[in-house]
């Protein structure tokens, strides 16, 4: 296999190991990576799709697949977040069936978080589990979703409440495919990637930031014939996987009753808000990473009016974020619409809200909606809503 870099994900007895592989031009290898983290046992494999993104990249994935000695069949789901619904896992799972897939067969998801977050659901439930690589052609997928068990589909009670922890066995990740990424994707990811590093530390906060000072998302494409962008985006990414893996290995099940720094709850903030924008605007307005950079700078701005953060932290945040790209007008979003929208994030524990704020860059805290006025809330939502 070509250079890459390699994090390891070390999980509780129940759950196996495994390791992302990160560098580029790997999808040419993608075949010996399989056999590799899959065993000797495992024939068939059904790569999980959408048609975009196979005609880009799934003929090579599935040639080199079929060069070390799998069977594989395509399964290619609709593009689009309406499409990760209990349709397209049922229909995914009678094809899985109709293949005769067995136990000791596999799922590949070869796409965004929409494909990687189906297909891992699907491979979770499939004869009450099945092995499943991760092969993510997002930047958001790259950094966030292919990492860490989390799957599942939408339903008309919510997004992303109907799932299963069920860990991959491998995550292979070539960041030559972003190339190809649309910039609003670009920026979406971007968002994520600052968010993990407002939560995480100095370091990776700084590199983000210096990354996008750097390489700005505007002329992304233009700098894929650069060998520094490579090395220096290989470890940016690098980087905030293994951030995303800690916080993984350290609280895999998102352990209700935690509340501490190291929780994978914190992975959720700028998510209150974020939840809220989205559903507020029926799913059809913002990318989910935009929402949340909106979300970041509401998380920032509210902790300071808490005097829990310090204006020149909140200024780094303003200007890391200046830099992702430029995100949806929020001037003809009803506020009142959004508020009400906070009630039905049912991802909260009882009827608490949880807030993740910030007292530094690196020092995340929980707060429960009880701690915080109304008023506030108000008054933070017209000021970053309003901005523009
Ligand atoms: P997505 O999967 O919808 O992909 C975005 C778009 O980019 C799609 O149109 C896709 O076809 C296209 N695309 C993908 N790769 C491409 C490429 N290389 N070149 C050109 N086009 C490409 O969106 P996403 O942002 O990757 O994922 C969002 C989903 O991830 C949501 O459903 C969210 O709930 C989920 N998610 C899951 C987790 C988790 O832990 N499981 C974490 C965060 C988000
Ligand atoms: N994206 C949030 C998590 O993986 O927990």
């Amino acid at each position: 296999m070509n250079e890459h870099q390699t994090v390891s994900v070390k999980l509780g007895e129940n759950s196996h190991q495994y390791e992302i592989k990160l560098g580029h031009d790997l999808l040419e290898n993608s075949g010996n990576w399989a056999r590799i983290c899959l065993s000797e046992k495992n024939a068939r494999i059904v790569i999980v799709s959408n048609p975009k993104i196979f005609r880009l990249y799934g003929e090579i994935v599935r040639k080199s697949l079929e060069n070390a000695d799998f069977e594989v069949f395509v399964f290619l789901m609709k593009d689009g977040e309406r499409h990760k619904n209990l349709r397209s896992l049922e229909m995914l799972l009678k094809f899985n069936g109709e293949n005769k897939l067995a136990r000791t067969d596999a799922v590949v998801a070869l796409g965004g978080g929409v494909v990687g977050d189906l297909a891992g659901f699907a491979a979770a439930v499939f004869l009450r589990g099945i092995a499943f690589l991760q092969i993510p052609t997002t930047l958001l997928a790259m950094i966030d979703s292919s990492v860490g068990g989390k799957t599942g589909v939408n339903s008309d009670f919510g997004k992303n409440l109907i799932g299963a922890f069920h860990q991959p066995n491998g995550v292979l990740i070539d960041v030559k495919t972003l190339k190809t990424l649309p910039k609003r994707e670009l920026t979406a990811g971007f968002c994520e990637a600052v968010k993990h590093g407002a939560i995480s530390n100095r370091q990776l906060f700084d590199q983000t930031a210096d990354f996008l000072k750097k390489f700005p998302t505007k002329n992304f494409k233009k700098f894929f014939s650069d060998h520094d962008f490579f090395a220096e985006l290989e470890n940016l990414l690098a980087a905030q996987v293994a951030f995303k893996a800690e916080i993984v290995m350290n609280d895999e099940r998102e352990a209700a009753a935690r509340t501490d720094a190291k929780s994978r709850k914190i992975l959720n903030f700028g998510h209150t808000l974020a939840h809220a924008l989205e559903k507020a605007t029926d799913y059809k307005y913002f990318k989910h990473g935009e929402a949340v950079g909106y979300g970041i700078l509401f998380a920032a701005e509210l902790s300071k009016i808490l005097v829990i953060l310090d204006t020149n932290e909140l200024k780094l945040l303003n200007d890391v974020l200046q830099d992702v790209g430029k995100l949806p007008d929020t001037k003809n979003i009803e506020i009142e619409k959004v508020v009400q929208a906070f009630s039905f994030d049912k991802k909260n524990i009882g009827k608490s809200l949880q807030w993740i704020l910030l007292k530094e860059i690196g020092k995340p805290v929980i707060f429960s909606n009880n701690d915080i006025p109304v008023s506030s809330i108000q008054k933070v939502l017209r000021k970053v809503l309003r901005k523009k």
